[in-house]
């Protein structure tokens, strides 16, 4: 029922940004954004919006350069080739930088920094990522987790979902040994799931940047300019600070 409700709104959602990417970069107001919002606290559906931390930067760097934000919600692995095809003007899905993406995309100063963290179920005898290998991992597509973990384990011990949440919840039902995702959205699925833990040892550190379409240095100029503004009149501090509660 749940469900139903939610992809009902994400239709709408979607819907409601497609009106408005064909036009973007033209003579309209509208800049859009294309993101995968099943990523908290960075981006996740509340009622029929998306919020989260990206979602507030990047409103608050669409007010400061004068245009309306629209925000697309699609798979997190379908973002890129968006930007490529100008169909999104912005990349900004708590998205690491990465030298192989820079081959598609520019990215923008970072603005967090996050890393590859492991979740396995209390009582289990992983206890680092040398205790992964013959493990079977669940990953979200796409994600420099899914890309960290078949390169070091191979492609037979890697689940892939297209949410994060899907894979933790496979993990509770026992059907795979650990998660590998980003740190934030692991401390979010954890708590809302029983007998979980997260590993002290991470995987990987890792930076969160904007990505603009490769050569788009104009937009890129802008959005690293309003970057800027923010980090220092505390606006992405508070930001952060309003979704992620110090340990
Ligand atoms: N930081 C990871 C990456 O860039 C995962 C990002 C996933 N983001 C999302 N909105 N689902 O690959």
């Amino acid at each position: 029922m749940k469900k139903k409700i939610l992809s009902a709104i994400m239709a709408v959602v979607l819907t409601a940004s497609f009106c408005a990417c064909g036009k973007s970069g033209n003579d309209d107001n509208t800049i859009t954004m294309a993101t995968n919002a099943e990523f908290p606290p960075y981006e996740y559906h509340d009622n029929n919006k998306i919020v989260g931390i990206d979602a507030e930067i990047a409103e608050a760097i669409a007010n400061k350069l004068g245009y309306k934000l629209e925000i697309e919600d699609i798979a997190f692995d379908s973002i890129i080739p968006e930007l490529s095809s100008k169909k999104a003007d912005f990349g900004m899905a708590g998205m690491t930088v990465t030298e192989d993406r820079k081959k598609s995309v520019d990215f923008s100063d970072s603005y967090a920094s996050a890393r590859q963290s492991i979740i396995v179920p209390e009582n289990s005898s992983i206890s680092g990522p040398d205790d992964l290998k013959d493990k079977i991992v669940g990953v979200q597509t796409g994600t420099t987790g899914d890309l960290y973990v078949t390169d070091d384990l191979g492609d037979d011990h890697v689940e892939r979902y297209n949410k994060g949440m899907e894979a933790v919840q496979a993990l509770v039902q026992g059907k795979i040994d650990a998660v590998v995702i980003d740190n934030e959205p692991a401390k979010v699925f954890v708590s809302e799931n029983k007998g979980l833990k997260i590993l002290d040892t991470a995987y990987a550190e890792e930076s969160y940047a904007i990505a603009v379409n490769k050569g788009n240095t104009e937009l890129l100029d802008k959005i690293n300019k309003a970057l800027a503004e923010l980090k220092e009149d505390g606006t992405i501090d508070k930001i952060i600070d309003k979704y992620i509660t110090a340990e």
